[in-house]
C-alpha cells in the first residue's frame, strides 16, 4: 500500500481539509478513531473497493449498508442508466414510486403506506412529527447508543459518529429540543417502564437490531416489552429499520422478531446505493401526512426516479436464497473471526445477525452502550489499521457494524480471515491487545 504521507489519498485529503470541515462530508469517513487518514476511493467492484492509489480492499463498509448486492451491480447500474436516460428528476409522480411503495408494503406486514424521503434523517424527523401529531404529546423515549440520523432532538447519547468521536450530544441543539427526549439505557427493562410512566411519550423510538453502537441485539423479551409499553401508554412504537430493513430479512427485524411497529423508518438498502429513505405504517396514520392530512412534509428530490430505480432493482434480487446466502456468509465470517482472535489470544466478542456483525474488543458480551464504550478502543483501532494494511476495509470505528454483501464469496472470506488472523497476531505482538 502507498505510504500515508506520499499518496494520492494524502494529496486529496490535504486539499479536502482546506475546503471541507475535517476533509469529509460525513464524520466517520475520516478514520480519526483508528488514528489514520482516510482513503479516497476510485471505484468499487462487487465486494471490493479500489482506492485512488490502486490499493484493493475487501469492503465491509459497503457505503454503510445500502450496497447489499455489492458495488456497481449490473442490474442496478442498468436500471439507473435507463432511468437517467428518461430524465433525472421531475417534481411530479412516476410509476416507479408506486412500484416501490407496493414492493415495500408487500415485505413489511406493518406497512400499508409509504412516504419517501431522500435520507434516513428526514424519515426519522417526519416519523417524530407524525407521532406527535397523532398522539398530541411531545416527549420521545429513545435508547442510548442508538442513532436515528442527525435530528436535533435525537443526538443525546447517540451512537455511530457521535459515539466514535466520544460526543455525548451536539452543541447547537436547543434545550427545548433536547428536553423533549428521554434517553433510556438499551436492554434495561426497569428504566424503560419508569421512563414511559414518567414521560407519557408520543413515541418509543428504537433500532430493533441496534447497529450504531456496534451490533447489540435486544435481550429476549425487550422488544416485546417496548411494544407493550407503547400500546399500554398510548404511545406509538417507531422502529428504525434503516440498517436492519431488507438486510436481516426481507421484512426487516420485524419479520424476524414478530414485533410490529406503528411507524417504520427505512433507508439504505431501499435506495440501492442512491439517496432514498422512507417511513411507513398503517394507512389511517400515514394519511395524516400532507396532502392527505395536515402534518406537513415535503422534498424536492423525494422519490427520485434514479433512486427508486436502484431500490427496485435491488429489492428484486433479494429473495429467500439471497438472504440464506448472506446469513451463511456472515456466520462463517463471524466464526472465522472468533477462531482467529482466540488463536492469537486476543479477547473479543463477535456479535452477529444475518448480514451484520461487530468485533467488540471486550472480554464480556456487549449488551449496552456503556459496555460498548468500555471496549478496548485502542486495540480495536490498531486491529483496523492492520486490516487496512492487509487489504481489508473494516468500518473504522468500534461503534459500527460490518456490512457484508451478496457479492462477498469464498475468495473474499479466505482473504478476510487470513488478514484478520495476521492482524490479531500483529496487535498481540505489539502489546496493543
Ligand atoms: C439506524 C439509522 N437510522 C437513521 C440513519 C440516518 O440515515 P441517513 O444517514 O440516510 O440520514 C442511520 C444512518 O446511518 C441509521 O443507521
Amino acid at each position: 500500500m502507498a505510504s500515508l504521507t506520499d499518496s494520492r489519498s494524502a494529496e486529496l485529503y490535504a486539499r479536502a481539509l482546506a475546503r471541507m470541515p475535517g476533509g469529509v462530508n460525513s464524520p466517520v469517513r475520516a478514520m480519526r478513531a483508528i488514528g489514520r487518514d482516510p482513503l479516497f476511493v476510485d471505484r468499487g467492484e462487487g465486494a471490493e473497493l479500489i482506492d485512488v492509489d490502486g490499493n484493493r480492499f475487501v469492503d465491509y463498509v459497503c457505503s454503510w449498508g445500502p450496497l447489499i448486492l455489492g458495488h456497481a451491480h449490473p442490474a442496478v447500474i442498468e436500471a439507473v442508466q435507463a432511468a437517467a436516460a428518461r430524465g433525472t428528476s421531475f417534481g411530479a409522480p412516476t410509476a416507479g414510486e408506486v412500484d416501490l411503495a407496493e414492493a415495500v408494503c408487500g415485505r413489511f406486514a406493518s406497512v400499508e403506506m409509504l412516504r419517501m424521503t431522500s435520507s434516513g434523517t428526514e424519515a426519522s424527523m417526519t416519523a417524530l412529527r407524525l407521532a406527535r401529531a397523532a398522539t398530541g404529546r411531545e416527549k420521545i423515549v429513545k435508547f442510548a447508543g442508538a442513532y436515528h440520523g442527525h435530528v436535533d432532538g435525537l443526538l443525546a447519547q447517540a451512537g455511530s459518529g457521535l459515539a466514535t468521536a466520544a460526543l455525548p450530544a451536539s452543541p447547537g441543539v436547543t434545550a427545548a429540543a433536547a428536553g423533549d427526549t428521554v434517553v433510556v439505557p438499551w436492554n434495561d427493562e426497569q428504566a424503560l417502564r419508569e421512563a414511559v410512566a414518567a414521560a407519557s411519550p408520543a413515541a418509543i423510538l428504537a433500532e430493533p437490531m441496534p447497529a450504531n453502537m456496534g451490533l447489540v441485539p435486544a435481550r429476549a423479551g425487550f422488544l416485546e416489552l417496548m411494544r407493550e409499553e407503547a400500546s399500554g401508554s398510548g404511545a406509538l412504537l417507531i422502529l428504525d429499520e434503516v440498517i436492519s430493513g431488507f438486510r436481516v430479512a426481507g421484512g426487516g427485524a420485524q419479520e424476524l422478531t414478530g414485533v410490529a411497529a406503528d411507524i417504520t423508518i427505512m433507508g439504505k438498502v431501499i435506495g440501492g446505493g442512491l439517496p432514498a429513505a422512507a417511513l411507513g405504517g398503517p394507512a389511517e396514520l400515514m394519511r395524516m401526512l400532507a396532502p392527505a392530512g395536515e402534518v406537513y412534509q415535503a422534498g424536492t428530490l423525494s422519490g427520485n426516479p434514479l433512486a427508486v430505480a436502484a431500490g427496485l432493482a435491488t429489492l428484486a434480487l433479494l429473495d429467500e436464497t439471497a438472504y440464506l446466502r448472506l446469513a451463511g456468509y456472515t456466520e462463517r465470517l463471524a466464526g472465522g473471526l472468533r477462531e482467529a482472535a482466540a488463536g492469537a489470544g486476543v479477547p473479543v466478542q463477535v456479535q452477529s445477525a444475518p448480514g451484520l456483525l461487530t468485533v467488540f474488543f471486550s472480554e464480556q458480551p456487549v449488551q449496552s452502550f456503556e459496555q460498548a464504550k468500555a471496549c478496548d478502543l485502542e486495540a480495536h483501532a490498531a486491529w483496523c489499521r492492520e486490516l487496512l494494511g492487509r487489504g481489508v476495509y473494516p468500518p473504522p470505528s468500534q461503534f459500527e457494524a460490518w456490512f457484508p454483501s451478496l457479492a462477498h464469496g469464498e475468495d473474499q472470506l479466505e482473504r478476510t480471515l487470513a488478514a484478520a488472523e495476521a492482524a490479531f497476531v500483529a496487535i498481540a505482538d505489539q502489546g496493543a491487545a
